[in-house]
């Protein structure tokens, strides 16, 4: 059954009142100025904290370190669908590049990733939901989560079982590559699952004009970054995405000396976590194997206690669907585009492996500036315009979520046994 397009788009109305549309923007810009990196967010922690208190919702605190779940529950809602919506909380280590008024005051940090937008739109639900709680037919569970940059901070919320009793979730992240008023997503993969190794080949050093007397990890490690190039071009198939990259070497310092040993590292994904096993598995016996080949050892690590691999993130195609309809209802069909896959990761794969869920992209290009700045660029901007889009998006989702699901335990509830 279609969503009755008439709620999204009042929720919307709502959130482009002069006043929603200032605080909102007011918050993304107090973030934005004070940016904070992965498992620090202590006073955009705070900053939640103080909203939802202005609010009026209930939240849980810390989760995971800094992170805030704030619960808002319809007046009958008591056994009724839980719904997740989550926001990232986190900025990068770069220096920011925009001259303007609400520039990071942060030497050497920059929300370059859009998380200041994300919580803003979040917080915007939150009062667009607070405002219509006699209409919430369950729970709606807000997830402001730290250290999504590289940290797995998700991965760290769900282990704190807050998200236990949530039957779906959905987030949305700030997409440069779409004008203000479009959203977009697919179906299935969408993101890839992400992880990285470092390695070090170990030989014997000694001087290079007699080579008969070391064993050159150098040479080893060659081979084994030319190897590790065939785990894509000849062992995965070709219409499914998948990189394997050597973004280092280090091994010696002098022209006449073959180092001991040689270290090595990079990144590898997959549009599938099948696709991430194998790949993690294979660099493992090629560097194991290429060193072996030149009489050197290897060892190889995946670091993964200390920088946990990101799981694809996959739309779940009922969840999919729904949003998609919500969306359309709010901004209509032409505005509501299927995006393509890339290959960057994020930890709301973590979610995504253990509840339905939906990821969706909001456009927040700035068509003012004449020039677009992706993500994780110091000199990223985006039109705030957004925010208000964002907002309504998260809060019509739940919304609608609840509807659909609470009439459907009803109608199994009232059905002949
Ligand atoms: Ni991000």
């Amino acid at each position: 059954m279609a969503a009755p397009p008439a709620l999204a788009r009042e929720l919307l109305d709502a959130a482009w009142a002069p006043g929603f549309v200032e605080w909102q923007r007011g918050v993304r810009r107090r973030i934005h100025q004070h940016p904070e990196l992965a498992f620090q967010e202590h006073r955009t922690s705070a900053l939640v904290r103080d909203e939802l208190d202005a609010i009026g919702v209930p939240y849980a605190w810390p989760v995971a370190q800094t992170g805030v779940v704030a619960t808002i529950t319809g007046p009958a809602a008591a056994g009724g669908p839980v719904f997740a919506l989550r926001a990232d909380m986190d900025a990068l280590p770069i220096q920011e590049m925009v001259e303007w008024e609400f520039k990071s005051k942060e030497d050497g940090k920059m929300h370059a990733c859009g998380h200041d937008a994300h919580v803003a739109m979040l917080l915007g639900a939150a009062k667009l939901l607070q405002s219509r709680r006699h209409d919430l037919k369950g729970t709606v569970k807000l997830v402001f989560q730290p250290a999504e940059e590289g940290h797995a901070g998700g991965y760290h919320v769900l282990k704190e079982g807050v998200l236990d009793d949530v039957q779906a979730i959905f987030a949305v992240h700030v997409d440069t590559g779409l004008p203000v008023g479009l959203v977009g997503s697919r179906p299935g993969p969408v993101l890839a699952g992400a992880a990285r190794f470092t390695a070090t080949i170990t030989g014997k050093g000694g001087h290079a004009a007699g080579p008969q007397h070391v064993v050159d990890p150098i040479v080893a490690a060659s081979s084994a970054v030319l190897s590790l190039q065939q785990l894509v071009a000849r062992e995965t198939d070709p219409l499914q995405g998948a990189v394997v990259s050597v973004t280092f070497i280090k091994g010696g310092e002098a022209f006449n000396v073959i180092p001991e040993s040689v270290t090595m590292g990079g990144t590898f994904r997959s549009m599938t976590n099948n696709g991430l096993s194998y790949l993690m598995k294979r660099i493992r016996e090629v560097i194991e194997g290429q060193a072996a080949v030149c009489r050197c050892a290897a060892t190889v690590d995946f670091m993964e206690e200390k920088m946990r691999p990101y799981p694809a993130t996959v739309n779940e195609e009922a969840m999919y669907a729904h949003a998609k309809a919500v969306a359309e209802s709010m901004l209509g069909e032409a505005n509501v585009k299927v995006r393509p896959q890339v290959m960057a990761a994020e930890d709301f794969g973590f979610y995504a492996q253990k509840i339905p869920a939906a990821f969706f992209s909001v456009g927040v290009r700035d068509e003012g500036t004449g020039k677009v700045h992706h993500v994780h660029s110091p000199h990223l901007q985006i039109d705030e315009g957004a925010l208000p889009i964002g907002a309504a998006f998260h809060a019509a989702v739940a919304m609608e979520y609840l509807n659909k699901h609470v009439s459907q335990a009803a109608s199994e509830a009232q059905a002949p046994s």
